[in-house]
């Protein structure tokens, strides 16, 4: 009888203190979702296929949650690929348990298996995105995340009557995942798309489209961008758009004709319909500034006033040529964060840490390749291989021989980064190899493009912060002369860089998010080859500090 007494006061205790450490602030709420993986027969372009889904919708469902909420997303694999999701963009603190990177953060979800992803929404609102995070499912795995601000906290802008995702991707004709195969069979890139996508379609411009239609006063689109490997420009026939928030942080507000918009990255934008009442096409393609073909297609949908035929012929907007690298350039300078007493910009000033990486792509010997060779990517001279085991997991429990943290701070020999084209592969070698950072380090990271086969404009995306981008520039980067040029005082803040062709972009966080944390390129082409690294963010000192236990769900590889 006593002892059962214990005992219960015991598990009393016990569920008192989990109850404790799992309360949310008082208007925080719980949010549940249900993901099933399913196959399922889509047409578009007049190709009927079979695609990777989420619940059988193209693009996926949206997930809507508030600042302060918690999340949990139970997903369920019924397809035959291992599969997980990444919510992209999400902070994940302590928590890269539910970063949903296959490999990196979990051992992926096997065919028939149910993953639980569980978070909180901290110190974030706008738009996001998730993602299939393994091979190329991506291409049809995909989704919007709404982060409303608190109730009764406003918009830092005019509130809009009404909002709309507005989702760009790729469509292939053929099986993705075999279109891979035969690109790494011949050690050359994949064949490009066969069409872009906005929320799934290709639009009225090509053959089997629906068409689409919206009405609209003072609305906010937010636009994701989910192409696997293009850049993108967008723009809206006859309307400016008015940017305000980017990777979910708040901008200063300024008017644009057009936007561009890098894999990963999102941007919402207010427009007001407040030209003569009729039907404007909405447009994206690419913005590709080097020699390299990418999809040129356009793709559209149409924005219509009430009361307008479908008989009215839309006008299509003036997009910036596929090569406009001043655009890009010019685009990119107007951004800033808002940095008001509300939504402060804490850039950090010191660092702790100064991180050069050099990107460069190259050709390897390739005995199973149809060509003998194959095209390869590589960091500071480093392709990434990918491990068996999940690193936070080998990090976590301790797993020798799954990586080591010896990833070079700076390249091994400085050269002329952006000088005449190089084909040589400055000796890469290929290594699971990571960095290690102390804990609330602030760190510098320099991305450096090169002219290894051919200079490119690169995404940079880094998983569990957002960073600030304090300086980019053309050529090499000068440690002399360009950080007197830094903004450090209202620069964008964001998850995912575009590293200009042939140049550079200098970011600065702050290490307080302990865990392991991926970065690559967000053209998946690029990631494939290894164009990847990840940090082991060592724990803090203190009770909050360390990362948290895994979750009970979690498998081995
Ligand atoms: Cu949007 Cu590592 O991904």
């Amino acid at each position: 009888m006593a002892m059962g007494k214990t005992f219960s006061s015991v598990s009393f205790i016990f569920l008192l203190y989990l109850l404790a450490s799992e309360s949310l602030p008082a208007d925080a709420a719980v949010k549940r979702y249900q993901f099933d993986i399913q196959v399922k027969n889509v047409s578009r372009l007049c190709h009927a296929k079979p695609i990777v889904t989420v619940n059988g919708m193209f693009p996926g469902p949206t997930i809507y949650a508030r600042e302060g909420d918690r999340v949990l997303i139970n997903v369920t694999n019924h397809a035959q690929y291992n599969m997980s999701i990444h919510w992209h963009g999400l902070k994940q603190f302590r928590n890269g348990w539910a970063d949903g990177l296959a490999y990196i953060t979990q051992c992926p979800i096997q065919s028939g298996h149910t993953y639980t992803y569980d978070f909180n929404v901290t110190g974030q609102r706008g738009t996001l995105w998730w993602h299939a995070h393994i091979f190329w499912l991506r291409a049809t795995v995909y989704g919007a995340i709404v982060l409303m601000p608190k109730q009764g906290t406003p918009f830092p802008f005019p509130q809009p009557y009404r909002e709309n995702n507005i989702i760009l991707g790729e469509w292939w004709n053929n099986d993705v995942e075999e279109i891979v195969k035969q690109g790494n069979k011949l050690g050359l890139p994949p064949n490009t798309s066969d069409a872009h996508t906005i929320n799934g379609k290709p639009g009225p411009l090509f053959p089997c489209s629906e068409k689409r239609r919206t009405r609209k006063d003072l609305s906010l689109l937010r636009i994701i961008n989910a192409a696997l490997n293009d850049e993108l420009f967008f723009a809206v026939a006859g309307h400016n758009m008015t940017v305000v928030e980017i990777d979910a942080v708040y901008t200063k507000p300024f008017t644009t004709q057009a936007i561009l918009i890098a894999p990963g990255q999102t941007t919402n934008v207010l427009i007001q319909a407040n030209q003569a009442p009729g039907r404007y096409f909405m447009a994206a393609r690419p913005f590709m500034d080097a020699p390299l073909t990418v999809d040129n297609k356009t793709v559209t949908a149409i924005l219509q006033y009430k009361g307008i035929p479908n008989t009215v012929l839309p006008v299509l907007p003036q997009l910036p040529l596929p090569n406009d690298t001043a655009f890009a350039l010019s685009y990119n300078a107007k951004l800033r964060s808002l940095n008001s007493p509300l939504y402060p910009t804490n850039v950090p000033l010191k660092v702790d840490r100064h991180l050069f990486y050099t990107i460069g792509l190259g050709i390897n010997q390739c005995a199973t390749c149809l060509n003998g060779t194959q095209l390869t990517a590589s960091l500071n001279n480093i392709t990434f291989v990918m491990p068996r085991t999940g690193l936070l997991q080998a990090h976590y429990f301790n797993i020798k021989g799954v990586f080591t943290t010896d990833f070079p701070d700076r390249p091994p020999k400085p050269f002329n980064y952006t000088g005449a084209p190089l084909t040589a592969n400055l000796g890469t070698t290929l290594g699971t190899r990571l960095s290690k950072i102390s804990f609330n380090s602030t760190v510098e990271l320099v991305l450096q493009d090169t002219n290894l086969l051919t200079v490119e404009s690169h995404p940079f995306h880094l998983h569990g912060y957002n960073f600030f981008i304090v300086g980019t520039g053309i050529g090499n980067y000068d440690p002399a002369k360009d950080p007197a040029k830094y903004n450090l005082v209202d620069p964008p803040e964001r998850n995912t860089v575009g590293v200009p062709t042939g140049g550079w972009t200098a970011i600065r966080f702050r290490a307080d998010n302990p865990g392991v944390w991926f970065m690559h390129c967000h053209l998946e082409l690029h990631t494939g080859w290894g164009l990847k690294t990840a940090f082991v963010v060592e724990n803090g000192k203190g009770p909050n500090l360390s990362i948290l236990p895994p979750p009970k769900d979690l498998s081995p590889c």
